[in-house]
């Protein structure tokens, strides 16, 4: 098989997202996390450095996004989800706020027949209110588009908080007791689980976060309660394939216990 050679760093879109087999790890298949959430952090300490301004740094985040499911692709992962705009994240100034909202808009457009073609599927986690009705429309073209994609499912999480996830499906369910669909006050994890945005997706087995810090900043709350972090100094624009590789490779390493006793 012949493998083009992409520039993964480039703005062009790659003609296929494979990289030659060599350099790809071995991961036993039944190891690879079926679920990985990635905190994309660190775009506005990558431009600082070079002098550059914060917005600099956000476009500089695009090519590693595509390089990142590129290689979760590749090595299997079913889920990946990636942090792009928290509920916390208004508190910035309108001018950024602004730019990542259009820009969050345009990647999506953009780069829909890119990930079309590599059989991704794409999917959204967030709160409705506030987000620009521009992003949200892109989304949900995107999402018709690639409904029936299945190689992964890549969730863009914008206007996302854990809290806030958890939060709107209390309310859900106090909607549905008072039409009378829930019996009974016995509020279940179950029940809960199956009031997030997307009760389809498993939780989460990994979570990344790049730029060195150590903290889920409001990510999957509900959905990571039991994951394994990975806490890798590289900042986003830095980030990529070999060391997303790397995440995989710790995380096949760790005990999973969860809470019991391994013989
Ligand atoms: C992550 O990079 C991107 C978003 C939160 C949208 P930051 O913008 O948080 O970059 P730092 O953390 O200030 O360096
Ligand atoms: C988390 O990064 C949110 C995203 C990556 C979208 P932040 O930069 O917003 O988080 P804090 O402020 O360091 O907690
Ligand atoms: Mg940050």
């Amino acid at each position: 098989m012949a493998f083009e050679h992409v520039d993964y760093k480039s703005l062009d879109v790659p003609a296929a997202p494979f990289s030659d087999p060599s350099i790809i790890p071995d991961f036993p298949k039944d190891k690879v996390p079926r679920h990985v959430g990635v905190i994309m952090d660190g775009n506005g300490r990558w431009a600082k450095q070079r002098g550059l301004i914060r917005t600099d740094g956000h476009q500089a985040a695009e090519p590693v996004v595509f390089d990142t499911i590129a290689a979760a692709i590749e090595c299997g992962v079913r889920y990946l989800s990636l942090y792009t705009f928290s509920t916390e994240n208004w508190k910035r100034s309108p001018q950024e706020v602004r730019f990542l909202m259009g820009f969050s808009r345009d990647i999506i457009h953009r780069r829909v027949a890119q990930m079309d073609k590599w059989g991704v599927r794409v999917r959204w986690a967030g709160r409705r209110p506030r987000l620009w009705k521009s992003v949200i429309d892109e989304l949900e073209m995107a999402m018709e588009r690639t409904k029936n994609n299945k190689v992964i499912d890549v969730v863009f999480c914008i206007n996302y908080g854990g809290r806030a996830e958890i939060a709107d499906a209390c309310a859900d369910i106090a909607r549905e007791v008072r039409a009378g669909k829930i019996k009974g006050d016995r509020v279940t994890e179950k029940m809960i689980a199956e009031h997030l945005y997307n009760p389809d997706i498993p939780d989460c087995d990994l979570v990344i976060r790049t730029s060195g810090e150590q903290r889920t900043s409001n990510f999957l709350a509900w959905q990571a309660a039991y994951a394994e972090y990975d806490f890798v100094p590289e900042l986003f624009p830095d980030y990529g394939r070999e060391a997303f590789w790397r995440s995989i490779d710790h995380y096949i390493h760790r005990d999973r216990r969860f809470g019991g006793v391994k013989k």
